[in-house]
């Protein structure tokens, strides 16, 4: 079959090359894709916009397309699935209304708590002056979080008042759009963080391996918020007793009231959690999509057809599909980034050694790059993921560490300390 990725970051080439492992998929068609998809055999770039839903359901109609698949949040939001479903196409990703659990940091709350789905406890703000009263009362710390998309900018965690103040008036004052004029305020909850992505069919969820983001620009976790620099999968801290309680309390109360709400929710269900010092699963937030970069570390390490999985899902026979199956080991994804990001940036930097980096048993996933004639050159802020699988999480690592000398482009950085925290057991004095 023919299969359509939306979307042009690391994420969508992971899926993208995920999906051409199944035996039964002949081609996947990237829309607008990157210079990594552009390069990939049977993989084919469309130049369009992920917005042009006329245009990509034309397309996928004229050439048979059996599966569209949505990477990111913007499309789901703003109503990819609902027109491409109305045009008969067969799609992974949720509705608009689905998304929602997404694109608004309070309907996500109301959800939880009709749920009862734990998380921190929160206020809706649509005033500055209450915002900033609130926060005056409660004290620090304290998180304060644009209501809608932020392309993940969005949360503050206040160490200070000044700080929360300073995020009201952020928020309040048009930084983030639309998307400020709504602030949550909650307690900050402290732990380690995981990521759960879950695939549903509405009815049915199933967990896939449990990864550990690496949030901040800086080693050790220091510096700015990003859309991350690195991951590992499976995550340690999440174990099987703790992934039972997370389908318990997290992701099948989440499912079921989706569906009481009339929401058909076919697609990645991401739930962000925080494991608290006592062991106690919370949710962070929901994403409505699979993660990046936890993506790039969780598929190379299912061994399940991934087309089969999806369109399993799209068609809403989860139930009857058969358990997930995943290669022993760990896989680590370090993400090379440009110079400057996540403030500003250059692009147009020839990448050199992506070829080589991959004879050393490495995956080099593509995020912000474009084919460019014969060369491949920057493109964003993330620029490449490289990836190594091995039968630990150290080696995988060490393995993904190495393969990053092959490669080289002007003003890279990235992080040295992926997977740190999770190679020393946590018995071990540090
Ligand atoms: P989000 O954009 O919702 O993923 O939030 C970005 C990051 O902010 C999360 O990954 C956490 O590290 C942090 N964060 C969000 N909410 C809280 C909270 N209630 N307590 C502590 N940290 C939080
Ligand atoms: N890695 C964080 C996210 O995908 O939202």
């Amino acid at each position: 079959m023919k299969v359509l990725v939306i979307g042009n970051g690391g994420r969508e080439h992971a899926i993208a090359w995920k999906l051409l492992q199944s035996p039964t998929v002949q081609q996947v068609i990237c829309v607008p894709g990157n210079g990594g998809t552009a390069t990939t055999p049977r993989c084919l770039n469309l130049a369009m916009n992920a917005l042009d839903f006329e245009g990509i359901a034309r397309f996928a109609l004229v050439n048979g397309v059996e599966l569209v698949v949505v990477g990111p949040e913007a499309p789901l939001a703003a109503g990819a699935t609902d027109y491409l479903q109305n045009q008969g196409l067969t799609v992974f990703g949720p509705t608009k209304m689905g998304a929602q659990i997404e694109a608004s940091k309070a309907w996500a709350k109301d959800l939880m708590r009709e749920a009862n789905i734990p998380t921190a406890a929160a206020m809706v703000f649509t005033e500055a002056s209450a915002a900033l009263s609130y926060v005056q009362q409660q004290g620090a710390p304290i998180v304060i979080k644009a209501d809608g998309l932020a392309a993940g900018k969005g949360v503050t965690v206040a160490t200070t008042i000044a700080d929360a103040e300073a995020a009201i008036a952020d928020a309040f004052g048009g930084k983030f759009g639309e998307a400020g004029q709504r602030v949550v305020i909650e307690t900050c909850l402290t732990g380690q963080e995981v990521s759960v992505l879950a695939v549903t069919d509405g009815l049915t969820i199933r967990p896939l391996l449990p990864a550990q983001d690496h949030k901040r620009i800086g080693d050790r976790d220091t510096g700015a918020n990003t859309g991350g620099m690195g991951a590992y999968a499976p995550a340690p801290i999440a174990t099987p007793a703790l992934m039972d309680r997370i389908q318990q309390e997290i992701l099948a109360p989440a499912i079921a009231t989706l569906r009481a709400r009339g929401i058909d929710y076919r697609g990645v269900l991401y739930a962000g959690l925080m494991i608290t010092p006592a062991g106690d699963p919370l949710v962070i937030e929901f994403n409505c999509r699979f993660g990046d970069p936890e993506t790039q570390v969780v598929l190379p390490l299912l061994e399940t057809p991934l087309a089969d999985l999806l369109l399993a899902c799209a068609e809403q026979r989860l139930e009857a599909f058969p358990p997930l199956e995943w290669k022993t080991g760990a896989a680590a994804c370090v993400v090379l980034a440009a110079g400057g990001y996540p403030e500003a940036y250059e692009k147009g930097k020839p990448i050199t050694g992506i070829e080589q980096a991959e004879t050393q048993d490495a995956i080099v996933f593509h995020a912000g790059t474009q084919k460019r004639g014969q060369a491949i050159v920057t493109d964003g802020g993330r620029v490449l993921n490289v990836v190594a699988t091995g039968d630990s999480l150290a080696t995988a690592i060490a393995q993904a560490y190495a393969a990053i000398n092959a490669i080289q482009f002007d003003e890279m950085y990235y992080r040295r300390d992926i997977g740190d925290q999770a190679k020393q057991p946590s018995s071990e004095p540090a």
